[in-house]
């Protein structure tokens, strides 16, 4: 299958590590210049040298996208690296999980200043870009903006509301003729899922492999995702097969998801 991607480039925020790492290398393989953004410039540059091992072009941008002025300034650099930009990849995320009433307006404004409005600044920035180029935006949301829970109060509505801007901006997309979908992970193993993942198994005194164990059953899965999972399904909404498909909100999460 021709993904028609080679020569193209994409920009990926949280491409550091974990789900944007694997999303950037997977893509990097299909010949697409990668252009990174998170905090760590060391962990950008060991991602950068990896792609470039792959034979794809890298740039790093080294900055907090939740200043406001920081996805322009990515884009920007990446247009100016590559001359073209056909894939946005907002994938940076973190949001502070736990009760609600441990929770603040500051752990609020946080979880959406990254998740929300970086993502809303970096599709407009983009967006004329990938109208010219014919290009895609691929959200990576999270199942718990379908399926809300009350240990991730900041999580689920930060999802929901990457959702329903997506989806906007898909029938915005139709004419514009760029496409915009969303991919849900669900546990994915990552450092944020180790760390959830250690502080079950110190409240239950219990081993990191037992903890693992009892809350993939907690979850109603039979394994965590890996990273690389999310990545295929990132690559194939990027490509040219996926032409039709427009404003799809795909579930990646083991079956986590039981309702429609
Ligand atoms: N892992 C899961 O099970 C899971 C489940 C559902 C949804 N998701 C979603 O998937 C996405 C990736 O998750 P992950 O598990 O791969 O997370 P991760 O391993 O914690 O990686 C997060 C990435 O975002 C970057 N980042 C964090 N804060 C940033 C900031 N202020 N400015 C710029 N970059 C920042 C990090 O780099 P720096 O720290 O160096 O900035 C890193 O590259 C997130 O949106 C998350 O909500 C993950």
């Amino acid at each position: 299958m021709d993904l028609a991607l080679e020569g193209k480039t994409a920009l990926v925020t949280g491409g550091s590590r974990g789900i944007g790492r694997a999303i950037a290398l997977a893509l990097a393989r299909q010949g697409m210049n990668v252009a990174l953004a998170a905090r760590d410039e060391a962990a950008l540059r060991s991602v950068a040298a990896e792609a470039r091992a792959a034979g794809a072009g890298a740039h790093v941008h080294a900055c907090d996208l939740r200043e406001a002025a920081e996805p322009a300034r990515f884009v920007a650099a990446a247009a100016q690296a590559f001359g073209r930009i056909d894939l946005v990849v907002a994938n940076a995320g973190a949001t502070k999980r736990g009760d609600f009433f441990a929770l603040g307006d500051e752990d609020f404004a946080d979880g959406f200043a990254l998740k929300y409005f970086a993502h809303v600044r970096l599709v407009r920035a983009a967006w004329p870009h990938l109208v010219r180029g014919g290009g895609s935006v691929v959200h990576i949301g999270g199942i718990g903006g379908k399926t809300p829970g009350a240990e991730f109060t900041v999580g689920g509505s930060v999802n929901a509301a990457v959702t329903a801007f997506a989806k906007a901006m898909a029938e915005r997309g139709i004419h514009d003729g760029v496409r915009v979908c969303v991919v849900n992970p669900g546990s994915i193993a990552t450092d944020r899922l180790r760390t959830r993942i250690q502080a079950l198994a110190a409240a239950e005194g219990l081993d990191e492999a037992a903890a693992a164990g009892a809350m993939a059953r907690r979850l109603g899965i039979a394994r965590f995702g890996t990273p690389e999972e999310v990545a295929a399904v990132v690559l194939f909404l990027a490509s040219a097969p996926a032409a039709y498909v427009q404003g799809a909100v795909l579930d990646v999460d083991g079956g986590a998801t039981r309702t429609i």
